[in-house]
């Protein structure tokens, strides 16, 4: 078990990572409900395979705990659906005072954290992350939000929870791509900004694949704690936390351009990571070292990219690059634990980056 203490504009949350949610943690949530009314935000699927972990907490509140259950994934993410929480809220007899409770993936999270921090214009809320990813990344840092039908995440707000508690005996049960997936944000914190942590995956790559609970937590920890230094240090993304994004402005414009189908988020970042390495050295950065993070990658069994032209991959790095209000920033790796934001990529240096790497993206340049 592994207590850490994120501090924040609005207060401090407190992190446990373990391999189960502890009896003591299971106290601290009931007295933070206390007499109050809690409103359990989860899906129909994650309620079925982990709700036994809260069923004993529920049952102490009798009619005080009202439990939604919203779409599966990316679907809970919607305008409508936090109209229907907002609604069920006002029903339940929500108040300032309410308490709401997260337990799913960084979706739900997201979704959850977003309509904690709308409803009466602000309530406390708990995150119980249950997919790797959200563990390690979606459920720290305040950030939650929802999609519009035109862009992902574009409408939300800060609203950091009071406690997050991530236990890997969660993560059993979900699918080995997904924890794939994760692990790629992992490696992406691990290599700009922990390299003992980076040694570490190289040394337990093929072992934490499988995900076993006692095996990946500390991993969990560990990533965990670089997001909560990277968010203390810059709690609203103007600087360090801006290397978060490293791999991910190729790798959302990969994503886009497949219709987010037939590769997961994690995976087209770490096509995004290879390219970020390609632009590094292209520019004389990272050579020597960058061989180690495509090592990593290799040991993941990533699916292939699928086939892509430039063109299609061009309007929506642009997209990012407006959503972002400035030149389009990429983060370059100069070396393990340094990396650099860099807005002075022109459209030509792009495409010819991009065909060299589209033609083989493993490859160093
Ligand atoms: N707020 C942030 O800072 C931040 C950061 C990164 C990502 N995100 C967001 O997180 C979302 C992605 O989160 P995700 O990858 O957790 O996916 P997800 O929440 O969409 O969940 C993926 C699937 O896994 C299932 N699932 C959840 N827990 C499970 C378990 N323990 N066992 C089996 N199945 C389980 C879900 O039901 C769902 O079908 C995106 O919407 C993204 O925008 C937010
Ligand atoms: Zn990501």
């Amino acid at each position: 078990l592994n207590d850490l203490t994120l501090k924040h504009p609005a207060g401090e949350t407190g992190i446990c990572v373990g391999t189960t949610i502890s009896e003591s943690e299971i106290e601290d949530l009931s007295s933070w409900i206390g007499p109050r009314t809690a409103f359990l935000i989860t899906s129909g699927e994650v309620w079925r395979l982990h709700g036994e972990a809260l069923a004993g907490l529920a049952a102490r509140f009798g009619d005080r705990w009202h439990k939604i259950e919203l779409e599966d994934g990316e679907a809970a993410k919607s305008i409508r659906v936090v109209e229907r929480v907002w609604r069920t809220m006002i029903e339940g007899g929500g108040r300032r005072d309410s308490r709401v409770i997260s337990f799913g993936g960084g979706s739900i999270g997201d979704l959850a954290g977003f309509a904690a921090g709308g409803f009466l214009r602000g309530v406390d809320y708990v995150q119980i992350p249950t997919t790797l990813l959200a563990q390690v990344d979606a459920a720290i840092g305040g950030k939650t939000g929802i999609n519009l039908p035109e862009a992902k995440n574009s409408v939300g707000l800060f609203h950091h929870p009071h406690r997050v508690l991530a236990a890997t005996s969660f993560l059993r049960t979900l699918p080995a791509a997904e924890i794939r997936s994760g692990l790629v944000e992992v490696v992406k914190m691990a290599y700009l900004l922990d390299p003992g942590l980076f040694e570490r995956l190289e040394l337990e790559m093929t072992s934490l694949l499988s995900a076993d609970p006692e095996t990946i937590a500390p991993i969990v920890a560990g990533a965990a704690a670089i997001k909560v230094s990277v968010v203390e240090q810059d709690p609203t993304e103007k600087g360090i936390r801006k290397l978060l994004n490293f791999g991910h402005t190729l790798g959302h414009a990969i994503e886009g351009a497949l219709d987010y189908e037939t590769l997961r988020h994690g995976e087209a970042v770490a096509y995004g990571m290879l390219f970020a390495l390609q632009l590094s050295e292209r520019r004389g950065l990272a050579r020597a070292e960058s061989s180690r993070l495509r090592a990593v990658l290799v040991a993941m069994n990533l699916p292939p990219l699928p086939e892509l032209d430039a063109g299609s991959l061009l309007p929506f790095i642009k997209r990012d690059k407006k959503n972002r209000a400035g030149r389009g920033a990429w983060v370059l790796a100069s070396e393990i634990g340094r990396g650099v934001v860099v807005e002075d990529v022109v459209e030509e240096e792009l495409l010819e980056a991009l065909a060299v790497f589209l033609d083989s993206p493993w490859s160093a340049v």
